[in-house]
């Protein structure tokens, strides 16, 4: 079959498919389908709640290693329609959820604008734009049929019927028929209600509906009907001056009915704009153009805007009225630097650009814009408290450094609300990319890029010099670190085996030393006393001498012996001093002929073949391309080793 004939056959299926699905009838069919399913008639907030909700939610398991270390226990909720998009957002997500929960119980919040409030580039929009995709993807809602705001049927029921009906289905109905539905019921229906058309229709962000959008205005061109419709001067001739059919009911309120309203960047807006927000929420009504009686509303409403713009409203006293109805919620920039590269990837991916990416070069960059974002500590250097954030372990003469998570949160305020946003790193790595003749990026073209971006951009000179510093200081010095560790494991002919095998080795002498017997050997099983150089060629790796030997081979005898009873894997990485001894241990048992063999102009034909088998490595088994393994050993033999 070739393609167009597939996709004619997709075409036929998708509109049957659609044409089964409508429902259409009158009110006493949406009676019979609302007493097997009552959620039909739910209201805003409980239809967009119970769709998101609808994809799953589960609790950060135990084993991820985030939520020990970063949620120090606290109960954090994975909110399945979110998590393959935002990173990092754990927290900001689940007071939205919370948000939404309350107003689908009908609490105050039913009657509150959520907003949300962060730094440029945070993930608001797209976080919006989410949450309206969901609606989209959600079940139709029943309308009535030709009713401009798509409301609700049971608005045809009479009041004098309404305690009845309650009674009866347990349902408690809220709002009136809309001006168009009423004057449509008297001419057309003569009141009978009954005989009123329902259908079903589904939401859509481009159809405009059940999604109403606002975007921020210039004062001159601000007008309600935006907001609310208008009259329609075409019609006025053709009908008196109250007639409903004049009305264009197509502002964001009545498209955002049923669905959700938004407002961007909201408080760009004049003041006497945004009153009909007091309204809607509060008294769920809306003004309606012209002279006829407000408009029930009902709808989620989401505005979005950063700090600078909050502050000013907030500042001025004529704004507490709306300023009451407003729960907030604010969207940081993530702090964590991993996160932060998969929001990186997410972007790269999505763009149509075909290059090679060269390991650490997105982690180079996330861990430039979470230094940037940070807020000064007395407890840590910047460096340090990056990685206790990313939930690292600190190791510091032999013993990870107790300094807790939840501290160095609460020494500042508002952390991750400034800085360098998610946009200004990705614009850094399209100029790197446009600079490079070889098609790819590396921790080095990145950085440079940074650099220059900071220099040409960041206007903050207090700013710029500590970014700068960051940059050229900071992350040099930490790059060449990781990259001495990349370098190390390309020579070492299996890292992980050799690693491993040094662990298990310091083990089996630590025990031995500890409980004062012998050591097995593994494979002879001869008896032997624990080796001292050994142990002490491990420990002095991490600064560890005299009598903290003893702490340290104690503790760590401890540690695993504990690991082990609760059948936990154990491996030359779960004690994170013992991993940076054994790591810094293998890095120096190749220091010398790495430097030789990187460095050298002309090798023998020795020297060459273990540079060759080490670019292979970083081939086959690390990531790297010729071109990007190139220059990061060229940048080793220049930087690495320059002083020896
Ligand atoms: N935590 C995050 N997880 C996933 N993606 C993110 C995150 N933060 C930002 N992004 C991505 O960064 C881009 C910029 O975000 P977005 O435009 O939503 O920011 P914003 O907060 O609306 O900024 P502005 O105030 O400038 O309008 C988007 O593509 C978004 O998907
Ligand atoms: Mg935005």
């Amino acid at each position: 079959m070739s393609a167009t004939t597939k996709f004619l056959k997709s075409i036929q299926e998708h509109r049957e498919t659609k044409k089964q699905e409508k429902f259409s009838g009158v009110l006493e069919d949406y009676l019979g389908l609302l007493e097997t399913n009552p959620l039909i008639c739910s209201l805003a907030h409980k239809r967009l709640y119970d769709t998101i909700m609808g994809y799953g939610v589960t609790q950060m398991a135990e084993s991820d290693s985030r939520w020990d270390k970063l949620f120090n226990g606290e109960t954090v909720k994975i909110y399945d329609y979110f998590k393959d998009e935002f990173f990092g957002m754990e927290r900001s997500l689940q007071k939205v959820m919370r948000f939404l929960h309350s107003a689908a119980m009908k609490g105050e919040e039913s009657r509150q604008v959520l907003l949300l409030l962060g730094p440029v580039g945070a993930g608001k929009s797209a976080l919006v734009e989410h949450i309206k995709k969901a609606l989209e993807q959600g079940e139709s809602v029943y309308v009535l049929g030709g009713c401009p705001i798509n409301e609700e049927p049971l608005h045809l029921i009479p009041r004098s019927l309404r305690e009845d009906f309650e009674e009866l289905y347990n349902i408690k109905i809220e709002g009136d028929l809309c001006p168009v539905c009423r004057h449509r019921l008297m001419t057309e229906f003569d009141g009978e209600y009954t005989k009123f058309p329902v259908t079903q229709t589904t939401m859509s962000i481009r159809g405009r509906r059940g999604i109403g959008v606002v975007p921020p205005m210039d004062p001159n061109t601000q007008d309600t009907s935006l907001l609310i419709g208008s009259e329609d001067i075409s019609k006025l001739d053709l009908y008196p001056e109250d007639d409903p059919r004049v009305l264009s009911l197509n502002g964001a309120f009545n498209v955002g009915n049923r669905g959700i309203v938004e407002f961007v960047e909201v408080f760009k807006n004049e003041i006497e704009f945004l009153h009909t927000m007091i309204t809607a929420t509060q008294e769920k009504n809306v003004p309606s153009p012209g002279k006829q009686a407000m408009i029930y509303f009902d709808g989620v409403i989401l505005a979005h805007c950063n700090e600078a713009e909050w502050n000013k409203f907030k500042s001025e006293h004529t704004n507490e009225a709306i300023l009451d109805r407003i729960v907030r919620v604010n969207v940081p920039y993530t702090l964590e630097y991993e996160q932060e590269v998969r929001i990186y990837k997410k972007l790269v991916d999505r763009s149509d650009f075909n290059y090679h990416i060269a390991p650490h070069t997105l982690e180079v960059a996330a861990m430039f814009a979470v230094l940037s974002r940070l807020k000064a500590s007395n407890k840590a250097d910047p460096l340090t408290k990056m990685k206790i954030y990313n939930g690292e372990q600190i190791i510091e003469k032999g013993l990870v450094r107790k300094i807790d998570i939840k501290d160095l949160r609460e020494e500042v305020e508002d952390e991750g609300m400034t800085g360098i946003s998610t946009r200004f790193v990705m614009k850094s790595i399209d100029a790197a990319l446009a600079d490079s003749e070889k098609n790819m990026i590396t921790p080095i073209s990145i950085r440079d890029s940074l650099i220059k971006q900071v220099k040409e951009q960041v206007t903050n000179s207090d700013d710029r010099n500590i970014f700068l510093s960051f940059l050229q200081k900071t992350l040099h010095d930490e790059y060449l670190s990781i990259l001495e560790k990349e370098i190390t494991k390309a020579f070492v002919s299996a890292y992980e085996e050799q690693a491993e095998s040094l662990f298990n080795n310091y083990l089996d002498h630590a025990e031995a030393y500890v409980n004062n017997t012998k050591v097995k050997d593994r494979v002879t099983s001869e008896e032997m006393e624990p080796d001292e150089k050994f142990l002490t060629s491990i420990e002095e790796q991490i600064g560890i001498k005299g009598s903290a030997k003893n702490n340290f081979r104690a503790d760590i005898s401890s540690y695993m012996f504990a690991k082990l009873r609760r059948k936990e894997i154990i491996d030359w990485k779960s004690y994170a001093p013992l991993r940076e001894a054994i790591e810094n241990k293998l890095v120096a048992s190749v220091r010398d002929i790495s430097r030789i063999v990187t460095k050298s102009k002309s090798r023998d034909t020795k020297q060459q073949r273990k540079y060759s088998i080490m670019v292979e490595r970083l081939i086959e088994d690390y990531g790297y391309n010729e071109d990007s393994a190139e220059e990061i050993i060229k940048f080793a033999s220049n930087n690495l080793w320059r002083d020896s």
